[in-house]
Parts: structure tokens; sequence; C-alpha cells
């Protein structure tokens, strides 16, 4: 089971509009999914009751978050996708500690590129695998990226970040999808937000392969040194 958490200290980020789209990708009856809510503020609970599909399912775990994700590895489900509250709480550090991978959403200005060092600092000392996402920019023209992306994308790249390739650009389609219960493929599975979702699923499940890839040798070496 994988267990992928949105985590970034600053309110607004993205956090729960990604954990959104991005379990909904990744539902399918062969791949179950689960969205464990772990902010009090309940947005991805708010966005599963105008949804009327069943996938992902959806638990509220503001506490507790070990105990729900044992319970999810009996259950059987493939990928869980955790949404956190906007601070440095004992929920996100235990959220993190429990992680395959961090996904830190930061919108491309110099505040948000920031406020991620708090959450790095806390995958780093977790030994947590993260990626921060930049989140919420201007739209490419011509294929290039906007300046204020290319600055962001400089910032992090400065402290040594892991930053995602693309973007998730700032689209009234990933607000209007949830909205209306629903995900960006299934909101308008042509759209360019859809397009973009599924861009960086494919990215996230690439990583997660690498990560489980890494342990497996780890463990075949340890076999192999014992
Ligand atoms: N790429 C985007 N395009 C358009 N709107 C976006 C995008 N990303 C986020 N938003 C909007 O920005 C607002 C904040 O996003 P969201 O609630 O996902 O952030 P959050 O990090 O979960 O916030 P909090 O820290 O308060 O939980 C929401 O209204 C959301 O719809
Ligand atoms: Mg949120």
């Amino acid at each position: 089971m994988n267990v992928v958490v949105f985590a970034s200290r600053k309110g607004g980020a993205g956090k729960s509009t990604l954990a959104a789209h991005l379990s909904a990708q990744a539902a399918k009856p062969s791949c179950p999914a689960l969205l464990i809510d772990a902010d009090p503020q309940g947005s991805l609970s708010l966005w599963h009751g105008l949804r009327g599909s069943a996938q992902p399912a959806l638990k509220r775990a503001p506490r507790g978050l070990g105990e729900a994700l044992k319970a999810a590895k009996r259950e059987g489900y493939s990928w869980v996708f955790v949404d956190t509250p906007p601070n440095r709480s004992m929920v996100v550090v235990e959220a993190i500690r429990l992680a395959t991978i961090a996904v830190i959403p930061a919108r491309p200005s110099v505040f948000d590129v920031a406020a991620v060092t708090e959450t790095i600092e806390i995958c780093r000392t977790m030994r947590t695998p993260y990626a921060v996402v930049i989140n919420a920019a201007p739209a490419k023209r011509n294929d290039a990226e906007a300046s204020i992306v290319a600055d962001a994308r400089a910032g992090l790249t400065g402290i040594k970040a892991p930053v995602w390739s693309g973007q998730i650009t700032q689209r009234s389609d990933l607000c209007f999808a949830l909205g209306a219960g629903a995900a960006a493929k299934e909101f308008d599975p042509d759209s360019l937000a859809a397009a973009e979702i599924a861009q960086l699923w494919s990215a996230i499940e690439r990583s997660v392969k690498a990560i489980n890839g890494a342990h497996e040798s780890a463990r075949a070496m340890h076999r192999a040194a014992a």
C-alpha cells in the first residue's frame, strides 16, 4: 500500500485540491483508493459529500492516522491519499513519517516558496521522499513557463528541493469540478486541467515505483550481507 501525503504549512497552497483530483485519478476498480481527511477544516469531506461515487472512499482522521492506515492496509487499499492541515502539528509530522511520498504544493510566489522550507525540513528529518509541486501557476505561453514559475523553480532548486518538472496551472475547471463533487477528468476529460492532473499522477506513480524499488534492493542487499 502506498501513502501519498499532501503537506504544506502555507494555507491555500493546493493540498486539498491536489488530493481530491489525484485520488480520483488513481482510483480504479482494480486499484481501490482511500482518501484520509486529517484536516479538521474538512475540505475533502465536503467534496466527498458532493460526490455521487463511493470511489475513492473517504475516512476522517484528524487524529490516529497510524491506526487508520493499518485499517486501510487490512481493507486492501492500493493507494491512500492524506490531506493535512496548514501547520506543523504532530498530525502533520506523523503523516509525513508514515508517507511513502509527501507532495508539497507551492504557489509560485516568494512567500509560498519561503514557506515550504519548514515542511521540507520535516520530510528530511523523517527521511520521507518528497516533491514540491508548483500549483496555481500562470499558464504557459508557447510552451514556455512564466518567469515567476522559473524564479520559484530556481529558488527551490537552490535549496536542493526536488521539484516536479511540470506545473498545475491556475484553472477554473479545477475549482468548478470540486464544486460539482468531481475530479478534473470527470468534469471535462479533454480539458487542460485534466491533462495536467494526469501528468502529475504519472510522475507520482513513477516516483513511488522508484522508491519501492530502492527499498526492495536495499532489502536484497541486506539479505545478501546477512
Ligand atoms: N490550480 C488551481 N487552479 C485554480 N484554483 C486553485 C488551484 N489550486 C487551488 N485552487 C483554489 O485555491 C483555494 C485553496 O486551495 P486548497 O483549499 O486546495 O488549498 P489548501 O492547501 O488545501 O488550503 P488549506 O491550507 O487551507 O487547507 C481553493 O479555493 C482552491 O479551489
Ligand atoms: Mg486544505
